[in-house]
């Protein structure tokens, strides 16, 4: 599935554009996107894509909990399957609070609510688990808030992007030498990025744990440096998967944090691609491919996410 993502993520955007926000919402002053997991995972790149390219502020929130000044904000209320519960409460607190909502979803219990209440629902297709839904979740917010004029990505770096996510044999070989390198080393894993592209380590992170049952921390330069440096540089024992965008002055800050970290062992997934929300797609589909396929490695089915399950009812 991950290897397809290029069609879900090309209908994904253009259903997004195509998305009539009702009048009024295009005047919101702040953007906020309630979601949990594989589906709040869409806000974080889009604050990060906001903060570079310009656009409205975006804030996430991943929890019940909007925050107090959401009247007036375009809230996208974002759940794969439509039932997690903090996902169904930050959405209607929103909207009793004033936020004009949107729902993102499958359908669930979240499409019923905002058709209850008026609100416009972008449904999106479905697969295997909601993480491996990254391309229909992301590309339709991004669609939605380009056709507004409230973010200010460049059509042409949206393009590449898609076509990016055509390079299956390139992105097959490099995800391939991740998972080798994965496998052969030893040791605590972080994923570490430079601060614009920080979304990926994260969703490396969430891949891994997910998908591979295999845990890492996600960390960012230059803030790692005024901290957990220190712990890392005194252990020895750590491994370290830089993402690395090939862009100054991220890239020498990068090296020249793992280099004072002094870790046991070091992988750098370079990421493709002529624009930052491109090299974003990139590291985010490797980590996807990656983590399935460590998984299939060691044996471990990737889709099935027993404690998650169990940890969600504590939620209900
Ligand atoms: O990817 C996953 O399976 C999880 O991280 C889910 O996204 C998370 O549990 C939230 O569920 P949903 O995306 O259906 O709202």
């Amino acid at each position: 599935y991950y290897l397809g993502w290029a069609g879900p993520a090309r209908r994904a955007y253009s259903s997004g554009v195509a998305l009539q926000l009702p009048q009024g919402y295009a005047r919101a002053g702040e953007v906020v996107v309630c979601g949990m997991g594989g589906s709040g995972a869409a806000g974080d790149y889009l604050a990060a894509l906001s903060a570079r390219y310009g656009g409205l502020p975006v804030y996430v929130v991943k929890s019940a909990e909007p925050p107090a000044w959401v009247r007036g904000s375009l809230v996208y209320a974002v759940s794969f399957s439509g039932n997690t519960r903090e996902t169904l409460s930050c959405a209607s607190r929103a909207y009793r609070l004033g936020g004009l909502v949107v729902a993102v979803t499958t359908g669930g219990r979240l499409a019923s609510w905002a058709r209850s209440v008026g609100a416009p629902v972008a449904l999106v297709e479905e697969a295997p688990a909601p993480r491996a839904g990254w391309p229909q979740l992301f590309y339709t917010l991004l669609g939605s808030l380009k056709a507004a004029g409230l973010i200010q990505v460049p059509e042409s770096h949206v393009e590449e992007s898609l076509q990016l996510l055509g390079e299956r044999e390139r992105a097959e070989a490099e995800a391939g030498e991740l998972v080798a390198w994965l496998r052969e080393s030893r040791g605590r894993l972080a994923v570490l990025a430079p601060e614009p592209y920080y979304p990926v380590a994260v969703r490396a992170v969430s891949e891994l744990a997910e998908n591979a049952k295999t845990s890492a921390v996600a960390m960012q330069v230059p803030e790692a440096g005024h901290n957990l440096l220190e712990a890392l540089a005194r252990d020895g024992d750590s491994r370290l998967l830089l993402i690395d965008p090939g862009e100054e002055p991220w890239s020498t800050l990068l090296h020249e944090f793992a280099g004072l970290a002094r870790p046991a062992s070091i992988h750098v997934a370079r990421l493709q691609g002529g624009s930052p929300l491109s090299r974003m797609v990139w590291g985010t589909w490797l980590a996807g491919l990656a983590s399935v396929r460590l998984a299939l490695e060691e044996g471990l089915e990737p889709e099935p996410v027993k404690t998650i399950k169990a940890f969600r009812r504590v939620v209900e």
